[in-house]
């Protein structure tokens, strides 16, 4: 017999595609990005940023610019930039900022968000922003890219490279990168105390662990889902507050890769109008993490229901009682609200692998799509 390789799949480590092995790198792409920003005595050291406690105080204005799954991440930043530097943030597509009329001045921060470093409206909002005075920190996953190479301060992810088109690990990294830099800004600024730094920090440096049991524990049931939604016309994705964001990045995945039409709502809008479009046996895959707003959802699941959909709820461990409202529960490790998005986005993309390969599509290449988009 004789064995024979090329150098692609070897460097799949195994893997049918990229997308699973990058999935799967997970949880040490985000080990990677937490651990070495953190000193021996547990506190976080931003290398390439050089933003102060005056520099802090003097911005009234935060803006986070990205396009596709690096703009989800910035919805996620945007909340989080909200809650612990009590900033006013606001997140935007770099093809709309790009046109549209915006108050930024010196004492602007614009966050900007790429993977690559080289998405071409996103590298012109950065200019734009700069003219106007504003600073620039950008989170990027490719040391010197443009986008770092123009900007005053760079968070690198530590993902390593990322091949297939849709993005996985590089969005878990861009979660990262919001948490460790709010709670960091945040302690500068002293609107995060000590004692709430220490306790997020350290529940922070347990997700490697949490998404490496859940992806262990939930890839067998994402297969299963797969199976039911995969000929079917339309999956909707349901949310309240972070888990609105995970719902549109949950979206994106499916239809870029599976071509199935998809689309994210928050849950409490769907009684202004697309709840129309529930019929009998239509999929609705609703993240249910949020722990203030759980009660809300559970209503909402229940109109869906109610309606003929076929709900896959997911949720945390101890929410178990989901099961007796759902067609299916994807049941998520525990951790604080604000982590949750990042547990829970790892379920929406095995959802969209499997479902991908059951419909023979080129799960790595979609059609129509590039990687990296250089041109306008
Ligand atoms: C393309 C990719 C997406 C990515 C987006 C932004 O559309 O297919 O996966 O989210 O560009 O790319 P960037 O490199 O700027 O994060």
């Amino acid at each position: 017999e004789e064995i024979s390789w090329d150098v692609e799949s070897a460097s799949k480590e195994g893997y049918a595609h990229f997308m699973l092995k990058e999935i799967y790198q997970q949880p040490t792409a985000i080990r990677d990005t937490v651990e070495r920003r953190i000193d021996e005595k547990g506190n976080i050291v931003l290398e390439n940023i050089s933003i102060t406690k005056e520099v802090l105080e003097k911005i009234n204005k935060i803006y986070i610019v990205a396009c596709g799954t690096a703009y989800h991440a910035g919805l996620i930043g945007k909340y989080l930039f909200q809650t612990f530097l009590k900033v006013d943030t606001i997140a935007d597509i770099a093809s709309e900022f790009r046109y549209s009329e915006h108050n930024i001045d010196e004492n602007t921060l614009v966050v900007i968000v790429s993977q690559s470093g080289e998405t071409a409206d996103t590298l012109q909002a950065l200019k734009d922003a700069k003219e106007k005075g504003a600073r620039i920190l950008s989170i990027t996953n490719v040391v010197g890219s443009s986008i770092a190479r123009e900007s005053d301060d760079v968070f690198y992810t530590w993902a390593g490279p990322e091949i297939a088109v849709a993005s996985t690990k590089a969005y878990t990294t861009q979660l990262v990168a919001f948490y460790l830099m709010a709670l960091h800004f945040g302690r500068l600024k002293n609107t995060i105390e000590l004692t709430c730094y220490e306790e997020i920090l350290n529940e922070l440096r347990t997700l490697p662990e949490k998404l490496q049991i859940t992806l262990s524990e939930c890839d067998k049931k994402a297969k299963n889902i797969s199976e039911t939604i995969k000929d079917k016309q339309s999956v909707f994705y349901l949310g309240r507050g972070l888990d609105y964001y995970t719902a549109l990045e949950g979206a994106l995945k499916l239809k870029e890769i599976s071509y199935i039409h998809t689309e994210a709502f928050p849950a409490g809008e769907l009684k202004h109008g697309s709840i129309a479009l529930i019929e009998e046996g239509t999929p609705v895959i609703a993240f249910a993490t949020q722990s203030l707003i759980y009660d809300k959802i559970v209503s909402n699941i229940k109109e869906v229901k109610a309606r003929g959909a076929y709900v896959v709820g997911v949720t945390r461990k101890k929410n178990e009682d989901l099961k007796e409202i759902c067609d299916e529960v994807v049941l998520l490790e525990e951790s604080f609200n604000i982590f949750m998005p990042l547990i829970s986005v790892v379920v929406a993309q095995l959802i969209s692998y499997y479902t991908a390969l059951l419909k023979g599509n080129d799960v790595d290449k979609p059609r129509n799509l590039a990687k990296s988009v250089t041109v306008e």
